[in-house]
């Protein structure tokens, strides 16, 4: 579908994100013919006229015909977001552009700012009338982080609510725009075969890990504020781990989805604060070697000691019929030894082995393998006959790549998620309620950590992470998988 005409107005449009992710994914959207009657208005601080922002646009895309046509439905917008001034330039500049663009008044504001200038946006928008509706929609996508607690996530969302209702704000956690795990999807309910065996009498326990090998850059100021706790487990892995465990929905619809999620976030069993580390344990790099080259520690980079976390594992148990003693192991961390997301479902052993007395070694057990990226795609993981002696056995792994079966790089997340947006599909967003059920998880073992300086565990950059991690699974009988 082609979405109606729009303008795109994206706050904080001089910054990192703009340039890296949204300026190359709504490009696309307009290389596909997504776009056609749209303009986009680039608000900040930078002081920039139309031509300079363009400048800069091309410095990031590149140069090319097409590229100079998209340019010429971009413009800036400089000023104060404290100040009436700008809202009211904003609304003068929006009547025009709409005129000239041919728009209907639709409107999607994307907040890309650093997140304590929401409240003072919305505001304003609120104020100058922005968020009206009436034939014309106006819609927001507003980045994470959505508050830094539950009583924070509660206010601004209050807030958004005096001025929008639920079907115009779009949380965006880029995790859910991404292919792989959309089929989680696909591959739970639109196959018979998985459906029957995904509970606690066949799976034994379920691990997902999110690593990356990247530290935290140019980003230690948010970062430091920030840890992986809020960065990375209250969004991205809250997500992951709905898909993997919800029932089925009866239909696509997008409420029907979100109310899944909310049912087993609200199933998930809160952390045992009394005994946190048998649940969840943070970790901080030191230095190390990633590829050859030598990294410093989180403590050099950012400057002073700190307790902020860049690693985390987790064990999670979800309290209902489906998942009761399953547990689900999370690992997630910046400079691990490479970067890979995987969720792997790993089943129990079959009740009775009639290989064992000829075959020592105990079997692998089945596992489903959901390669989020890179190398995007699945493997099962069977056993078989070995060619060979009589009882040889041997672990094979069927495969499926993305990028071999339908000859084609997985899409940005953040095109599949703004068109949807500009579509009026919240299917991929975050509802309110599933956002503050997943504070209300976190925000116990934040406020424990903030009060508790003990208990952060180091780990060499390069690694899989601190050795508490490994204990955690390790004495449940289990060990991390091998990546
Ligand atoms: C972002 C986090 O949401 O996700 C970053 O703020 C992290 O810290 C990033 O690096 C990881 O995303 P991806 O798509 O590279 O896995």
């Amino acid at each position: 579908p082609t979405p109606d005409p729009a303008g795109i107005i994206i706050f904080g449009a001089s910054g990192d994100l703009s340039f890296r992710k949204l300026f190359p994914s709504i490009f696309k959207l307009f290389k596909n013919r997504k776009l056609v009657n749209f303009y986009i208005l680039g608000v900040g601080r930078t002081n920039y006229s139309d031509e300079d922002f363009r400048e800069k646009i091309r410095e990031s895309l590149g140069n090319n015909e097409l590229i100079s046509k998209f340019l010429n439905h971009v413009y800036f917008l400089s000023g104060n977001y404290d100040n009436d001034e700008l809202y009211l330039n904003l609304k003068n500049r929006l009547e025009n552009l709409n005129n000239k663009h041919n728009t209907k008044d639709n409107k999607l504001f994307y907040f890309a700012t650093p997140p304590n200038i929401y409240l003072s946006i919305i505001r304003h928008l609120g104020k100058f009338e922005l968020t009206k509706e009436n034939e014309n929609y106006s819609r927001i996508i507003i980045e994470k982080p959505f508050g830094r607690d539950l009583e924070t996530a509660q206010k601004l969302d209050f807030e958004l609510h005096r001025y929008l209702n639920e079907n115009q704000i779009y949380r965006i956690d880029h995790y859910l725009g991404k292919e792989t795990v959309q089929n989680i999807l696909m591959m739970r309910f639109a196959n018979i075969v998985f459906e029957p065996i995904w509970n606690y009498k066949y799976i034994d326990h379920i691990q997902i890990t999110v690593a990356e090998d990247l530290g935290v850059e140019n980003r230690v100021g948010y970062f430091e504020n920030t840890g992986l706790l809020r960065d990375m487990f209250q969004n991205h892995i809250l997500q992951l781990l709905t898909l993997i465990a919800m029932e089925p929905p009866a239909s696509l619809d997008a409420d029907m989805i979100h109310d899944e999620k909310i049912k087993i976030l609200k199933s998930v069993r809160p952390f045992d604060i009394e005994n946190l580390n048998d649940f969840i344990i943070r970790g901080q790099y030191t230095k190390g070697i990633i590829n050859n080259e030598e990294k410093s520690s989180y403590i050099e980079e950012i400057g002073k000691t700190s307790t902020t976390e860049t690693f985390l594992a987790a064990k999670l148990l979800i309290d209902n019929w489906r998942w009761s003693g399953v547990p689900f192991y999370i690992r997630t961390g910046k400079r691990l030894k490479k970067k890979v997301s995987e969720v792997a479902i790993v089943f129990k052993d079959v009740p009775h082995s009639i290989f064992s007395n000829f075959y020592p070694v105990k079997i692998e057990p089945n596992a489903l393998v959901i390669r989020i990226q890179p190398d995007e795609g699945f493997n099962l993981i069977l056993q078989a006959k070995q060619p060979g002696s009589k009882i040889c056995i041997n672990t094979l792994s069927m495969e499926f790549k993305y990028r071999n079966f339908f000859d084609y790089e997985p899409q940005d997340a953040y095109e599949r998620l703004i068109l949807d947006a500009l579509l009026g599909d919240q299917t991929l967003y975050v509802r309110n309620d599933v956002m503050e059920e997943s504070w209300k998880l976190v925000t116990p073992v934040l406020e424990y950590w903030e009060n508790n300086n003990d208990g952060i565990y180091y780990y060499p950059s390069g690694s899989w992470g601190p050795k508490e991690a490994d204990i955690l699974i390790e004495k449940d009988g289990r060990k991390w998988r091998k990546l």
